[in-house]
């Protein structure tokens, strides 16, 4: 399981110039210059979307995750991360003890309650699985499904996952695959194939297409 890195925050300078003064009259004073009429409009202040990717386990969705977000300059949330960092435990300890019902409660939980953006958000591949998660999801901003073929997958996960309690191959698993094939891809505002192309490239098409899409 991936760890949750350090947000990546801008930061901004702030230099104030002295003011410049008349000499031999108080600063401030009547001669200071009218306002003007004219209306400031305030920059807006967070034009950058949130992104969120999803996908179905092993397609990459926390790589490539934390590569956007420190391209971007964005915080990046790993959601499986921050769902074991609320109860403190790892994600099979809670299936063993709540089984995947309380796994789906919690990770709905800590969807709804996600902190400020803008951020990249990694979820978990059955977040689409809860109807509401999609919601809330596509609410929150742009939704990237990462498809990845079973046989990607499994190239790339092999037979084991400790970390993932329901990961086992067969037709479980193949299952569970074909049923969220469609939620995935209904979710997402678009989908990238991922089968044998580097993260390093998805992030860039991931920058691509928000900046096609007007961010
Ligand atoms: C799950 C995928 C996992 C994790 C949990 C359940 C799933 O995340 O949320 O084990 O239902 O597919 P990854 O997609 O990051 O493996």
């Amino acid at each position: 399981m991936d760890s949750e890195p350090s947000k990546t925050e801008a930061t901004h300078s702030t230099s104030s110039r002295p003011a410049s003064g008349e000499v031999g009259k108080a600063p401030g004073r009547a001669t200071r210059p009218k306002k003007r009429a004219t209306r400031h409009r305030k920059p807006p202040k967070n034009r950058r979307p949130n992104v969120i990717l999803i996908g179905f386990m092993g397609s990459g969705k926390s790589t490539v995750g934390r590569l956007l977000a420190i391209r971007a300059g964005l915080r990046f949330v790993d959601l499986d991360q921050a769902i074991s960092e609320r109860v403190g435990m790892a994600i099979p300890t809670i299936f063993e003890r709540y089984g995947e019902g309380g796994f789906r409660k919690l990770e709905a939980a800590v969807l709804g309650s996600l902190g400020q953006g803008p951020m990249v958000v990694a979820t978990g591949g059955g977040i689409v699985d809860t109807r509401a998660n999609i919601r809330r999801m596509r609410r929150l901003g742009k939704v990237c499904f990462l498809e990845t073929s079973l046989e990607e997958v499994r190239k790339r996960l092999g037979n084991e996952q400790p970390g993932r309690p329901l990961w086992k191959d067969g037709e479980e698993l193949a299952r569970r695959y074909a049923s969220r094939a469609n939620l995935y891809e209904k979710a997402a505002h678009w989908t990238l194939n991922t089968d044998g192309i580097d993260p390093n490239e998805i992030v860039l098409q991931i920058v691509e297409n928000l900046e096609k899409r007007g961010r």
